[in-house]
Order: C-alpha cells, then sequence, then structure tokens
C-alpha cells in the first residue's frame, strides 16, 4: 500500500514536470561539440545549442560549419542522440539568412539567434547584446530570417535582460515573438551586469507572463537548489543550464532524477568522475590528435569543476605544469586524492 503511494507521488511528480526540459547553453570556447558529446553522454539533458557561428560578410562553407557544428552531419544529434541547434550571432540579417538558408541546406534543422553576446568586438561590430538597445533591429533580424527559413525549420532566440538596464526587456521580448521566434531563451541580466550575481529570474516571470511563447530561465542554476529556486521564481518549466553544468558534469542528471522523483546520487569524484575525465580526453584526442588541445581543455574544464571538487584542485595542481597528455593521463589514472 505504502508502495502504491509512494509510486503515485512519483507519477503526479512526472506528470507535473512531464514539459520540463533541460537544455545545456551555447558556450563558445567551453563548450563544444566534444563537450556537448560528454555532457549529453552523462545525461539529463533534453537538447543543446552550439556555440554561436558568427556571421559578418561572407557566407561560411560546409566545412566551415562543420567544423564548428559537427553534429549538423549526425542528423544534428550529439553522439548520446541529443537534438543539437545551430547559433547564428550577426547583425546583418540579409547576411544571416543567406548563411542560415546555406547551414540549413547542409544539414541543420533548427536555427538560434544570440542577442545577448556581451563580448566588446563582438558588439563593436553591432551584434549580440548591443542590439537590445533597438528592439526594432532585433525584430528585424528575426523577421527577416523567419521569412527567409523554410517553415518547417524552428527558428528560436536567446537574449539578456538589456544592454545598460532592463528598460527595453519586455520590447526585446516582444519584438523576437513579434518577428517569429518560437521560442526565447532568457539570460536573466543585461550586458552591463556580465556575470555578476545575482540573476535577476523574477524579470523572466515578467517576460514569459507576457510572451505567447514558451520561454527558457538561465542564469546562475549551480546547484539541484538553483534548479528549483529558478522554476518557482521565472515560473518557466524550461531551464538553461551553463557553467553549472561544466563545473558539476552530473547536474542535469542530478535534476532529471529529482522530477522523477527518484533518489538523487550525485556523481563521486574518485569513481564517475574520474572516468568522464579519461572519456573528455579520448574524445579531445578523437578530434584533435596531436594531445595539445587535450591538454589545454583539460586544464580548463579541472578549472572549472575545482570551484566544486576539491579533488578537482588537487588533480588540477597536480598536472598544472605538465605538457603531454599521456604524462597527464597517467597522473590522473593513479592518482590518490587526500581526504579533507
Ligand atoms: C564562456 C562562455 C561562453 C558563452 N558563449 C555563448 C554563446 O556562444 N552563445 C550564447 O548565446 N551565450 C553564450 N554564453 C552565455 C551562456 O549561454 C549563458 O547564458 C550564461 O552563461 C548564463 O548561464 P549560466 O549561469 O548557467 O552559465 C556564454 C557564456 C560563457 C560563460
Amino acid at each position: 500500500m505504502q508502495k502504491q503511494e509512494s509510486l503515485n507521488k512519483n507519477k503526479e511528480l512526472i506528470d507535473n514536470n512531464r514539459e520540463s526540459r533541460l537544455i545545456l547553453a551555447p558556450m563558445q570556447g567551453l563548450c563544444d561539440d566534444v563537450m556537448r558529446d560528454l555532457l549529453t553522454r552523462i545525461g539529463g539533458f533534453d537538447e543543446c545549442v552550439s556555440e554561436f557561428v558568427r556571421i559578418t560578410h561572407t557566407v561560411h562553407s560546409r566545412s566551415t560549419w562543420l567544423r564548428h557544428i559537427p553534429e549538423i552531419s549526425n542528423n544534428n544529434q550529439t553522439f548520446a542522440g541529443i537534438p543539437c541547434t545551430t547559433q547564428l550571432l550577426g547583425s546583418d540579417a540579409e547576411m544571416m539568412a543567406k548563411n542560415a538558408l546555406e547551414v540549413v541546406r547542409f544539414g541543420a534543422n533548427k536555427i538560434d539567434l544570440n542577442f545577448g553576446c556581451p563580448a566588446p568586438t563582438v558588439n563593436k561590430h553591432q551584434g549580440g547584446a548591443i542590439l537590445l538597445k533597438e528592439p526594432e533591429r532585433v525584430f528585424h533580424i528575426v523577421k527577416t530570417l523567419r521569412d527567409r527559413l523554410p517553415e518547417n525549420i524552428p527558428l528560436t532566440a536567446k537574449m539578456r535582460l538589456g544592454f545598460e538596464n532592463k528598460d527595453l526587456a519586455l520590447e526585446n521580448a516582444q519584438a523576437i515573438e513579434q518577428g517569429g521566434a518560437c521560442l526565447l531563451t532568457v539570460h536573466a541580466r543585461t550586458k552591463v551586469e556580465g556575470y555578476e550575481p545575482p540573476a535577476h529570474w523574477i524579470w523572466v516571470r515578467k517576460i514569459a507572463e507576457r510572451a505567447a511563447i514558451p520561454v527558457v530561465a538561465n542564469g546562475d542554476v549551480f546547484t539541484l537548489d538553483d534548479y528549483i529556486a529558478i522554476r518557482r521564481e521565472s515560473g518557466c518549466a524550461d531551464v538553461m543550464l551553463g557553467r553549472g553544468a561544466v563545473m558539476r558534469p552530473d547536474l542535469a542528471r542530478q535534476i532529471k532524477q529529482y522530477l522523477r522523483g527518484e533518489t538523487v546520487q550525485a556523481a563521486l569524484f574518485d569513481d564517475e568522475i574520474r572516468q568522464w575525465i579519461m572519456m573528455f580526453i579520448d574524445l579531445c584526442l578523437q578530434k584533435e590528435p596531436h594531445g595539445k588541445y587535450a591538454v589545454a581543455r583539460l586544464k580548463q574544464w579541472l578549472g572549472m569543476m575545482k570551484r566544486v571538487y576539491t579533488e578537482a584542485e588537487q588533480l588540477f595542481d597536480a598536472i598544472r605544469s605538465m605538457r603531454e597528455i599521456d604524462e597527464i593521463r597517467r597522473m590522473i589514472g593513479d592518482f590518490s586524492f587526500t581526504q579533507s
């Protein structure tokens, strides 16, 4: 009887959360195809978005697109079968439309537009978050792409709350919706706020309450508790995870366990996470056999994970000065962690 009650409770949880999707954030220079591959194998994610591909004066070749987003040639899926959306960043609607049509011709099946990048070089060329100063330009870009893309290709967008302030947040969200995007992700900060906590999740609610399209909440979800809080404050069913997913590689899996009413089992560093590190090295070497890429990416990843795991800090210190991936791999395999 008790078992049945708990099953019913689980079912209630599943029903309530059936529509809740977890999306791996686009992160240029941090979450490339190898990291997307690894994190989606670990599990919990329903979708991911590519790093932005910048559109300026040229129409990119097939090889350029596939270099940035190899998932395109795998039916737009990561190895684990998780869909990957192609993200474009630019300010010239015509060129963006031309490029979007080309990448669709090469196989992309979903396009996302970036209206949030804070990088000065990008903003200097009127791309990314600076466009949020002019909602009519945002509208023009979204509408141009929507009009030109085949109907069966979903067009989505991602924005911050504004550039200097949040005065135009609602207007920009409306511009994106009226331009024809079918989903909007909101990183709950302005460009000027950078990555400074807190993320203003309540603003995602304000946008979502007025929007007729689904809104995905994003910003500062580093733990399961943060996930519960962003859901409550934003009122959104769907959440995008960025840095938190790299720092805690099973964060999405933990969240999914929670949503299913299962016991949440965080991965142990000296067990699964060590194995994931080994797998990450192998995946890096498959992409770039010379090893330099693997060394750089591994150090970057451990640098992120050490904010969560003391073991990652110990490993990071142990390999910091090493240059050869074979030496690093041996060190990781043999390493004995000291308990703090
Ligand atoms: C290193 C880095 C690179 C990023 N690159 C992109 C990008 O290519 N496209 C994009 O829309 N957002 C990009 N972002 C923003 C993230 O997608 C996300 O909105 C932001 O990190 C907030 O989420 P988080 O707190 O979960 O990390 C980037 C963020 C970081 C930290």
